[in-house]
């Protein structure tokens, strides 16, 4: 089979299409005929050498993919070949074959293209587990979500208003707050021209910024919020005020979803097949898709992806 290989860490172009061994299902796991895959910002920081697949995980880039499953080890009972599904993956997903443990297996929701299902589960579940399973979001609260044109902003946008809550996005233009109005945000605010920490309290919040926005972060929760860091796009340290954090009686969480042991994304791929695949279905959330590019043209999709033009998500089409 072929897929995308890092030799050495760079830029897009050392993203190469090549032709390698062919993965084998384990007892536990389902080979999944690859239709597409998508792009993940931690694939640009695998790609420049600063994070490697946790142990175990095919080399090659791609936390996610959707396809046809084409075998399935002994002890899988719930899939079987030919069934159309999707899948959280921990690397391996730009490739024409990836072999992943079902309890990271998806159905494909009804009435979803196949190819477009790729598009969906590293935010259902990063988005799933962080604001509902974590931050415990509740209908008629409301969810501030930093960069709301992101894949991962988009899909939070339209979960949180699905479970009817008052949601407020940032983004850096007024382009990219008008798309995430049309998803459902109630309120956007242009970072480049205003302080989110001087306009807006929040209940929960998802924050991919990370050290540089934790002040004004603590400052937006309100009495009894829930801070979640997922990204740190602008640094790792930042000054935490405990006395704000404990008047408001708040909290201050950090996750990530790849490195999390195969039992509790099976939790969290359980969670969003109950929660977030019947709202798929009723037409209230839709995969948002900026781009399709082929899989073997993965250096243009990173080009894009890393241009910051993009709203929503980026496919790689096998
Ligand atoms: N911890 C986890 O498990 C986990 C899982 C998935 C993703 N993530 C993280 O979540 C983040 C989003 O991922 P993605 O794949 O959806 O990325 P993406 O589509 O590339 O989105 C990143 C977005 O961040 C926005 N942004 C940058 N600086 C900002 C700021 N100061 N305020 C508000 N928005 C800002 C940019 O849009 P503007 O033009 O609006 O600036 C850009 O569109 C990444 O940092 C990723 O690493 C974490």
């Amino acid at each position: 089979m072929h897929a995308i290989v890092i030799d050495k860490p760079g830029g897009p172009e050392v993203l190469t299409w090549r032709e390698v061994p062919e993965p084998r299902p384990g007892p536990g796991d389902v080979l999944i005929d690859v239709a597409a895959s998508a792009v993940n910002r931690a694939d640009v920081m695998q790609r420049q050498g600063l994070y490697g697949p946790p142990p175990g995980a095919p080399p090659y880039p791609g936390l996610e993919c959707s396809g046809v499953v084409a075998e399935v080890g002994s002890d899988v009972e719930d899939f079987k070949p030919g069934d159309r599904v999707s899948a959280l993956l921990a690397g391996g997903g730009y490739a024409e074959r990836v072999a992943v443990p079902w309890q990271q297996v998806m159905r494909v929701p009804e009435g979803v293209d196949l190819v477009e299902a790729a598009a969906l589960p590293e935010v259902a579940c990063t988005v799933w587990s962080n604001v509902f399973m974590t931050a415990r979001l509740r209908k008629g609260e409301t969810l501030l979500v930093h960069g709301g044109a992101s894949g991962i902003g988009t899909l939070a946008v339209q979960l949180a208003k699905a479970f009817g809550s008052h949601v407020v996005v940032t983004a850096g233009s007024a382009e990219k707050i008008a798309r995430c109005v049309e998803l459902g945000a109630d309120e956007g605010i242009n970072y480049r021209e205003e302080d989110f920490a001087e306009r807006v309290r929040a209940d929960v919040i998802l924050d991919i910024v990370g050290g540089r926005y934790l002040p004004g972060n603590v400052k937006a929760l309100k009495t009894g919020g829930r801070l979640v860091v997922i990204g740190m796009q602008g640094g790792s340290k930042g000054e935490l005020d405990l006395g704000a954090l404990l008047v408001k009686r708040a909290s201050v969480h950090g996750t990530t979803l790849r490195s999390r042991p195969v039992d509790e994304k099976g939790v969290i791929v359980r969670g969003v097949v109950e929660n977030v695949w019947p709202l798929v279905e009723a037409g209230a959330i839709r995969p948002v898709i900026h781009a399709r590019v082929p899989m073997s043209d993965a250096a243009q999709a990173h080009r894009i992806l890393e241009s910051g033009d993009h709203v929503g998500k980026i496919l790689l089409v096998s």
